[in-house]
């Protein structure tokens, strides 16, 4: 399945990123394209602060950051420096025994992800504006999907935490 949604700051990103984080199913990997500057960290921030991983910095250098919160490993890759071929070597679709979620950024460059993924394209529509599209393969890829949708329905009902 797939959907649309917009942001039109950096504030509103971190609030898509929060509501994602909430619906999040245990074993997603959610694989964030986008040229330099679209956001894509923007939105594992948000996710982070919805886990309790108040500081989730860009992995740029450190190539893969783990975040242990409470019930869930937040896994962040970002493999923009690195040769097809090189990823493999991270071991990012090795088996683990504690639950985690999966971002990367920069996903062109693995050669085999998962299988099951939701995939987040984000493209700049002017200086502030973007548009993410969110495009779902897989039962966890979906399910996760289905509820970021549906958690955004009952906020924009209930305006818990709007930016
Ligand atoms: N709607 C928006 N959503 C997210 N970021 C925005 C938005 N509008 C402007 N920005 C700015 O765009 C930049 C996004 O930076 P960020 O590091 O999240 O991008 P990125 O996609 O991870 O880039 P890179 O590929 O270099 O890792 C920030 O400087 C942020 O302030
Ligand atoms: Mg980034």
């Amino acid at each position: 399945m797939s959907f649309r949604f917009h942001s039109s700051s950096e504030e509103e990103t971190l609030y898509l990123g929060r509501v994602l984080g909430r619906a999040l199913l245990p074993g997603t990997t959610v694989l964030l394209f986008g040229e330099l500057g679209t956001g894509k960290t923007a939105l594992v921030r948000g996710v982070g602060e919805a886990l309790g991983a108040t500081r989730v910095r860009s992995p740029s250098f450190t190539l893969v950051n783990e975040y242990r919160t409470q019930g869930l490993t937040l896994l962040h890759a970002d493999l923009y420096r690195l040769e097809s071929g090189e990823v493999e070597t991270l071991g990012l679709d090795e088996e683990s025994e504690e639950p985690h979620v999966l971002f990367v950024e920069w996903p062109d460059r693995w050669n085999s992800p998962p299988q099951d993924a939701l995939k987040i394209f984000i493209e700049a529509d002017g200086e502030a504006s973007r548009v993410l599209e969110a495009v779902s393969q897989g039962v966890n890829a979906d399910s996760t999907l289905r509820n970021w949708i549906a958690e955004l329905k009952r906020e924009v009902g209930g305006r818990n935490d709007t930016p």
